[in-house]
């Protein structure tokens, strides 16, 4: 069976992520591959609405299992519409977060710890783990700095909650890193956008499946 590569990018609110994938996309498309590009909680019109549910400001009270239940449900249901019928086509498939911001949001973050929020989601990804995730990492300071730059007072629920829950996300991405170093590559965020592209490519050269 023909395969493509299966691609998420990760980052701490703020890192330029968007700005990134949006260029790694049209690079890609450059140079001939067929690119697949969603994102995380999302992706299909059933994830969406998990989506809003989720990222509601009026479901503050969800209960923490509650919230890693549901990103793994949205998951469950993108993989199934999106993302292994476009490996199986052998695309390039580009995703916007994915299994690992569980392991540092709600593992890490919100404390359920990343082996407990690993199984529910081996369960919900039934073997489809990405060849190769990015994860753009900048200093706590700088990624706090650029997002309340951008979102000025729209800022979703997650992006409320207090700071030392942005920091151990910071830091938990440093430990997803070591923990997988196989599958999980570092890229440093904090130069020019051409310069982290640059990274960005550098990072995936070798990986690329055959046009
Ligand atoms: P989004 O607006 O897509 O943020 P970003 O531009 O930073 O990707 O919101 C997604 C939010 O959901 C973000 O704060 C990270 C969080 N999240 C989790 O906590 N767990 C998950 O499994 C995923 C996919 C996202």
């Amino acid at each position: 069976m023909k395969k493509g590569l299966f691609l998420s990018m990760e980052g701490s609110d703020g890192c330029g992520k968007t700005t990134q994938m949006n260029l790694l996309e049209a690079a890609l498309r450059a140079e001939g591959y067929s690119v697949t590009r969603s994102r995380e909680p999302g992706g299909t019109p059933i994830a969406e609405k998990i989506r809003e549910l989720i990222l509601d400001p009026g479901n503050a009270e969800m209960d923490e299992r509650a919230e890693a239940l549901l990103y793994a449900a949205s998951r469950a249901q993108h993989i199934k519409e999106v993302i292994r019928p476009a490996i199986e086509r052998g695309d390039v498939m580009l995703c916007d977060r994915f299994v690992d911001s569980s392991l540092v949001y709600q593992g890490i973050g919100r404390g359920l710890g990343v082996r407990e929020v690993a199984d529910i989601n081996l369960w919900a990804i039934s073997g489809i783990l990405p060849d190769l995730t990015l994860i753009l990492y900048i200093d706590f300071e700088e990624g706090l700095r650029r997002k309340r730059l951008q979102t000025a007072d729209h800022l979703d629920r997650l992006e409320q909650a207090a700071e030392d829950f942005h920091r151990r996300v910071n830091e938990g991405y440093k430990t997803l890193a070591a923990l997988y170093p196989e599958r999980v590559v570092l890229v440093d965020a904090s130069g020019s956008i051409e310069e982290v592209h640059e990274a960005v490519m550098a990072a995936i050269a070798g990986h690329l499946p055959e046009k």
